[in-house]
């Protein structure tokens, strides 16, 4: 193989205008893509490290987490998502979660693009629940109520997936613990001419009882549901913010994830529910086994899916992004980013 320019990709920076002029009004087909991407990784054609969480003494809120991965199939990208988590800019007006994406090129391994990633990461994780919600309910009865508890901006990107995807809801039920927050999204519903009824609810408990599918996506540390009685109608439950549930609700329930090893760290639910196990088993299996019909989604209990968030995930929808700005000859190069391209000069 010859080194030099000819093998050295262009860099090209891909800003979140393109990428959510790209990703907009898909969501059947990201979902697909989502499902396909799991599917990948369910057979072993990726790789996908734990993430990293880099915390800082002086501000124990925020949060750095990378996640490097690589995968197969017709996508054969690598690459690394970089995302941070400052809850505190919500009161500076801005939103949590800012993030980048870099590609790196197959058989070279240069990075061949950045884009902006937290529309990439929020469209991941709400294609992602989507899918979730749509295999979970296959056995019973498709809800029509549902209830989301956290009113923020995945809250907003599950919904505009589920209303993508063909879902409708006789009631919406809203649940945050900031009135304004809860507010917002109650406007986003409305102007998003979600029919049905749209109820605020001042307790969780109550947005829970109400709904045959729930939402979570909070930003809770550590477990703030604990009283299994809340779940006696037996509801699917997309536990998106990984961490709102006591672990006995996880360990009354059954238990769907992306992926065993990813979700059983960092203190989410299903970490305590191991701990206070003692075991996995737990854990029916993940959504890859469920597509599968390798496991079976009992209709007449509480299923609770906790999507760590893969790498991957963020990986096919970022080289989604790439190709369809490359197919609309849109690709921004930065021209000589790399520039010391022959070993002797
Ligand atoms: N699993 C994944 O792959 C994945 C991917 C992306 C984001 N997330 C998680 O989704 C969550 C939401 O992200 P976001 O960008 O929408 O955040 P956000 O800050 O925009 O919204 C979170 C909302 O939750 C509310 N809240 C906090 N604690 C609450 C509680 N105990 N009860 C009710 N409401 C509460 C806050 O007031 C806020 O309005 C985060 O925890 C994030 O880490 C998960």
């Amino acid at each position: 193989m010859t080194a030099g320019p000819a093998a050295v990709p262009p860099f090209a920076v891909i800003p979140g205008t393109q990428v959510q002029e790209v990703l907009r009004g898909r969501e059947k087909e990201l979902v697909e893509l989502v499902e396909a991407t799991y599917r990948l990784h369910g057979a072993g054609d990726s790789v996908n490290p734990r993430s990293y969480f880099l915390r800082f003494p002086d501000r124990p809120s925020a949060r750095i987490i990378a996640l490097p991965a690589s995968i197969g199939g017709e996508v054969r990208v690598d690459g690394l998502k970089w995302i941070s988590s400052f809850p505190e800019n919500i009161a500076a007006g801005i939103p949590r979660a800012s993030a980048v994406l870099i590609l790196n090129d197959h058989d070279t391994g240069y990075p061949f693009a950045c884009l902006e990633s937290s529309v990439i990461s929020a469209t991941r994780t709400a294609a992602s629940a989507a899918a979730a919600a749509d295999w979970l309910t296959r056995s019973r009865p498709r809800p029509v109520r549902i209830g989301f508890v956290g009113a923020g901006l995945i809250a907003r990107y599950v919904h505009t997936f589920l209303s993508g995807t063909g879902w409708a809801f006789d009631e919406t039920g809203v649940h945050d613990l900031s009135a304004a927050s809860a507010a917002g999204f109650a406007g986003y519903l409305d102007r998003a001419g979600t029919g049905g009824r749209i109820t605020v609810h001042d307790s969780a408990e109550a947005a829970i009882r109400g709904s045959d599918l729930v939402v979570f996506a909070t930003v809770a540390g550590t477990p703030h549901v604990h009283d299994p009685s809340w779940f006696g109608h037996s509801p699917v439950v997309l536990h998106v913010s990984l961490r709102d549930l006591a672990p006995e609700i996880l360990l009354g329930a059954v238990n769907v994830v992306d992926d065993v090893e990813h979700c059983l760290t960092a203190q989410t639910s299903a970490h305590l529910a191991e701990q206070l196990s003692g075991s996995r088993a737990f854990v029916t299996g993940t959504l890859d086994d469920v597509m599968a019909g390798r496991v079976g989604v009992p209709p007449d209990r509480t299923v609770v899916f906790s999507p760590f968030g893969l790498g991957v995930l963020d990986l096919a929808v970022g080289k989604f992004v790439h190709d369809e700005v490359v197919r609309r000859h849109e690709l921004q190069v930065v021209d000589g980013f790399f520039s010391e391209l022959r070993r002797h000069g």
